[in-house]
């Protein structure tokens, strides 16, 4: 039995000036994420997303309830560097998390600060560059960067300093087709091969669907949780909160409407071509 790595009892969240009419930005979430897991967060705009995220690595503390991180509350402000250390995160706009004056120094920034040996830096900072084939950017000033290539240094960074667990927001979103499918193979090969816990914030059905396990955030509230074929699949929930799920799982809801026989729970293309083409021939 995988162990909990993190864990929310009964969590509220109302940020400070907050006008009384809003719904808090989190309300009453009980959830927990085994070590190893990989859990995508979908949900519409304003849903609570950033915010339950920034509750992981205690950039935001509960109203009311608790956030656990490997068995420490994040209201124990002595336990609050070793959470960050252990649960790196990304965030969705990378002019918030530039810090160096040179990409290499920006990807090391978080080394430096936990003594590690110099040596050792340099060649985490290269091996980070080289994964995510930004290396030629090494000596360039980041603030000059397009916003996929800041991603990609934010992302260089967060590997650079190994976390047990990596908290993205909206990673893949500035990328272009070829850096989506790097960082979507990068994160998947740390979380199969390494046992990094992943918690994924997505507006992209295709990513989500190949999470372990799907939450579904809806004005601060955890509506529904499960494996990507129980909560993708429930389009007319998806559809009343304004998101969609894969271009395989929309066009398989359409074809059952229209009297197809397919069987319930179809997210992906090959899933979908599989059961096209035995239907072609048995008729
Ligand atoms: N700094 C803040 N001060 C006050 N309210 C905030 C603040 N940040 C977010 N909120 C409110 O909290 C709620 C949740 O916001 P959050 O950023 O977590 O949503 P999200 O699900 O990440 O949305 P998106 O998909 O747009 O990124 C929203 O209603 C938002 O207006
Ligand atoms: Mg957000």
């Amino acid at each position: 039995m995988p162990s909990v790595l993190l864990e929310t009892k009964n969590l509220s969240f109302i940020y400070p000036g907050q006008p009384e009419s809003a719904p808090p930005a989190l309300a009453e979430i009980d959830l927990r994420v085994y070590s190893g897991e990989y859990v995508a967060l979908i949900g519409a705009n304003g849903s609570g997303k950033t915010t339950l995220l920034k509750q992981f690595n205690a950039l935001l503390r509960p109203t009311a309830g608790e956030v656990r991180v490997a068995d420490a509350s994040t209201a124990d402000e002595k336990a609050v560097p070793g959470i960050r250390s252990l649960c790196g995160m990304i965030f969705q706009n990378p002019d918030n998390q530039i810090v160096g004056a040179t990409v290499e120094e920006d990807v090391a920034f978080a080394l430096e600060n936990r003594a590690v040996a110099p040596a050792e830096i340099r060649r985490r900072v290269a091996a980070a560059l080289a994964l995510l084939e930004i290396s030629h950017l090494a000596g360039f000033p980041p603030h000059l960067l397009s916003g996929g290539e800041k991603q990609k240094v934010a992302l260089a960074g967060l590997l650079a300093a190994e976390p047990r667990c990596l908290l993205m927001d909206e990673p893949t979103a500035m990328l272009d087709p070829a850096g989506q499918a790097v960082l979507l193979e990068t994160v998947h090969r740390l979380n199969r091969e390494e046992g990094i816990t992943v918690i994924h914030v997505t507006h992209f059905p295709e990513e989500a669907a190949l999470a372990g396990r799907v939450l579904l955030l809806d004005r601060g509230r955890l509506l529904k949780e499960g494996p990507p074929a129980a909560v993708l699949t429930d389009i007319l929930l998806l559809r009343r909160l304004g998101l969609r799920t894969t271009a395989a799982g929309e066009l398989a809801f359409l074809l059952r409407e229209d009297g197809f026989p397919l069987s319930g729970g179809i997210l992906h293309d090959r899933e979908l071509a599989e059961q096209l083409c035995l239907y072609a021939q048995k008729n």
